[in-house]
């Protein structure tokens, strides 16, 4: 299927060069890098400048929930462009006003104010300013094996290598460990023994840290990036109970977690938890513009009624975004894409990948659920030696490196992070391209069944 339009762009021949000379990438060796040029995507698919198309298996940063180009999303965003394209945050605007009404609708709890940002990473820092500046305490708790963001606070808090190069951190952010059962911290066998011990260590790192110190505990409701790590039944029930006990605020960020991607509004509601604080981007609006945002207890947002909060962006609420937030959640509606999402997870995925587990000696694991998949692989599955090591890159990284490009081949574009593929579709997808790109997938993994020894 080519569907490259030669009068899409005029820019399109010389995108490659003009990258290669003048952009500057996110987290990468500029030198190494070789982008394909994507000319153009629709709901599940995309394609480059040569006629190939893939899968978008990982929605790009696992953002486009909603599927690429969804016409009415489009055309929301166009209909506010003509009518406002932008207004300063200090003004009331209709497009923000009705998306923070129909977020808080969303939540949980009594998390009724939305403070809107520009991307996930300021919602995490934002976040962080609140529980400080509510609680009047300075330290936050957030998990080893974790992504928040780039800026100041929010790759401290990340548990990840990409926190390395930015260090040294301040004193007041710790890390704990968080549930894991097939890498567990704790030798636990079970998820329950997993479940009790997260919790017990967590209790643990609170005594010792002094609780009346800690502003705020952060953590990705079903961790992300390092792994699609889903919680133990009871684990996010624990710490709420720990953070209510000691008078912490519990902060979930659902920047890639929320809005469909596990099969609910938000993941909280999966584990019927309500933090006091959500962040949310990504999904929130597909990133057809940037947004991102915090919601907010009341009681929090009740701190700052006569006191200044002391934080401030002047994109805060851009209408665009904010039209298409409300659009993105009415498609939402109309088109039942939450149920899709779960049934996606429960009766494709699920099941497909369980069949992959069997057929291939490299796999070691799969979990997750909703569209939030990862296929963990390993050389050896009795010592669950990763295929690469933590971190790998350059010739460390190669078996992946072979994985993935099998998987291109087969027109389907997963995630790859570390030893894993993760299998993060738009929340739209079919079960027919859901399949067929399972199939892709399970191909390639022959690339990966050769280094497999156990
Ligand atoms: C859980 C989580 N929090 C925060 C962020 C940062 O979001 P952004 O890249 O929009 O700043 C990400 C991005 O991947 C994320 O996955």
């Amino acid at each position: 299927m080519t569907q490259i339009d030669p009068n899409t762009s005029p820019w399109l021949a010389s995108a490659y060069a003009n990258d290669r000379a003048h952009v500057f990438h996110s987290w990468s060796a500029q030198g190494a890098l070789d982008p394909v040029v994507i000319a153009g995507a629709k709901g599940s698919r995309m394609w480059d400048d040569k006629g190939n198309t893939w899968l978008d298996f990982s929605s790009q940063l696992v953002n486009v929930n909603i599927g690429h180009q969804h016409p009415k999303l489009v055309a929301a965003i166009q209909a506010q462009a003509a009518r406002l394209c932008t207004i300063a945050p200090s003004v009331a605007n209709d497009a923000r006003s009705e998306a923070a009404r129909l977020i808080t609708e969303l939540a949980p709890g009594d998390l009724d104010m939305v403070f809107f940002t520009n991307g996930g990473t300021d919602a995490v820092e934002n976040a962080v300013r609140l529980a400080r500046g509510h609680t009047g305490r300075h330290k936050v708790l957030s998990m080893y094996r974790s992504y928040h963001g780039a800026t100041g606070t929010s790759i401290q808090l990340t548990g990840d290598p990409r926190r390395w190069g930015n260090e040294p951190g301040p004193a007041n952010i710790v890390k704990f460990w968080g549930p894991y059962l097939y890498r567990s911290a704790f030798h636990a066998t079970t998820e329950k023994e997993e479940c009790e011990r997260a919790l017990q260590h967590l209790a643990d790192v609170l005594m010792v840290e002094g609780p009346h110190t800690v502003a705020a505990i952060i953590m990705e409701t079903v961790v992300g990036t390092n792994g699609i790590l889903v919680p133990p039944d009871g684990y996010l029930k624990g710490v709420r109970e720990l953070c209510t006990k000691h008078g912490i605020m519990m902060i979930c960020d659902e920047v890639m977690a929320g809005f469909g991607r596990c099969g609910e509004w938000f993941a909280v509601n999966r584990w019927k938890v309500t933090p006091d604080l959500i962040t949310f981007a990504k999904g929130s609006n597909s990133g057809y513009v940037p947004v991102g945002g915090v919601i907010i207890k009341r009681a929090i947002a009740d701190s700052f009624k006569t006191r200044v909060f002391p934080g401030g962006l002047t994109y805060s609420g851009h209408p665009l975004a904010c039209a298409s937030i409300v659009a993105s959640i009415g498609i939402f509606k109309e088109e039942r894409i939450i149920a899709n999402a779960r049934h996606l997870g429960d009766d494709v995925i699920g099941p497909g990948l369980a069949k992959i587990a069997e057929k291939h000696p490299s796999v070691g694991e799969v979990r997750g659920l909703g569209v939030f998949w990862a296929i963990e692989l390993v050389r050896d599955r009795r010592t669950r030696e990763p295929l690469v090591p933590f971190n790998a890159s350059g010739a460390d990284a190669k078996p992946m490196g072979e994985v993935m490009a099998a998987c291109k081949k087969n027109g389907v574009w997963p995630f790859a992070h570390f030893n894993r593929l993760q299998v993060t579709p738009p929340c739209t997808t079919s079960d027919d391209e859901i399949r067929e790109g399972l199939a892709g997938i399970d191909r390639a993994l022959e690339a990966a069944d050769k280094y497999a020894t156990g």
